[in-house]
């Protein structure tokens, strides 16, 4: 889906980022990355950043995402934010006919590397946020820099758009019953408890870009560093994000099936012609 012959996959390191992660335990992580010869490419993720991949990086060949001072092409957050504003862009005009946030207000849940980010190309595009982290120092960065509305919990709030990105699982039976927001478009990985609530969201006129199409703007500026491609290039990829979220709405009326379904028939096809 997002135009880069590089399949999926996470690694997890089980840990509190603030008090476990250490340069030796970043260390022992590169050196079992190295020891899969290539066939697993390691980039940041929750509780990662860039300056963790440098230190990973020294270990193994196989690290992407580093600081521009290490040889990386730095933070992948400010891209993958991107690619989520543009989907977010191609949901408002199929639910309300134009291509701008301008005028809405988007409930921004987790305020992190990309979190951050997307509130503020939110807030230049003209919306409204409200916000919510569990990290207090999050929300009082945002807050200082942006007019930003506090919540503890923006899936009750009455924002017209759900942007989930912080973690995954958010998108459950109950919460897709009691959701206001007309449309939901994100960066957390994994978004749906269950592959049926789509349909649950869709029964009740709420319109779900599908997670791994939103946020694939990291995952193209990670491809496009492996690959060598030039930052403009890349950046194009990553905008073109707002025509592939077009087309899986078409696909999706089409076929008369969820958005979610669209995307995967899509990507079947891709695998399938490969
Ligand atoms: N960073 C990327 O380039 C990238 C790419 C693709 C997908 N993603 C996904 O986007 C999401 C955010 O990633 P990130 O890199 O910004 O992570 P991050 O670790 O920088 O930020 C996550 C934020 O979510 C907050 N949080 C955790 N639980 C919460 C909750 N219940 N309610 C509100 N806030 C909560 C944390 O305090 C933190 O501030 C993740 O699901 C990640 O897998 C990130």
């Amino acid at each position: 889906m997002s135009g880069v012959n590089l399949g999926g996959g996470k690694a997890v390191i089980i840990g509190d980022p603030k008090t476990d992660k250490n340069d030796e335990l970043l260390a022992a992580y590169g050196r079992f990355v190295e020891s899969l010869g290539g066939r697993y490419i390691t980039a940041a993720d929750v509780g990662t950043r860039a300056e963790d991949l440098d230190v990973v990086g020294r270990h193994t060949a196989h690290a992407v995402g580093r600081t521009v001072a290490a040889g990386g092409s730095g933070d992948s957050s400010p891209l993958t934010a991107l690619g989520v504003f543009q989907a977010m862009r191609a949901g408002a005009q199929t639910v309300w006919g134009q291509t701008t946030l301008a005028g809405r207000t988007v409930g921004v849940e987790g305020l992190g590397k990309v979190g951050y980010e997307l509130v503020k190309l939110l807030v230049a595009d003209g919306a409204e946020v409200i916000v919510s982290d569990v990290n207090p120092a999050a929300i009082a960065r945002v807050v200082d820099e942006f007019p930003a509305q506090v919540t503890d919990n923006v899936v009750a709030s009455s924002a017209d758009v759900y942007a989930p990105c912080a973690l995954g699982g958010t998108l459950t039976s109950t919460t897709a019953a009691h959701l206001d927001a007309r449309l939901v478009c994100g960066a957390a990985n994994n978004q749906l408890a269950q592959p049926e609530v789509e349909g649950l969201l869709g029964k009740r006129g709420i319109v779900w870009v599908p997670d791994y199409v939103a946020n694939a703007g990291g995952l193209i500026q990670v491809a496009g560093e492996v690959d060598g491609s030039a930052a403009d290039v890349v950046r194009e990829r990553v905008e073109s994000i707002f025509d592939r979220t077009a087309e899986i709405f078409d696909v999706s009326d089409t076929l008369g099936v969820t958005p979610g379904a669209a995307a995967n028939r899509i990507a079947e096809r891709r695998i399938d012609t490969a």
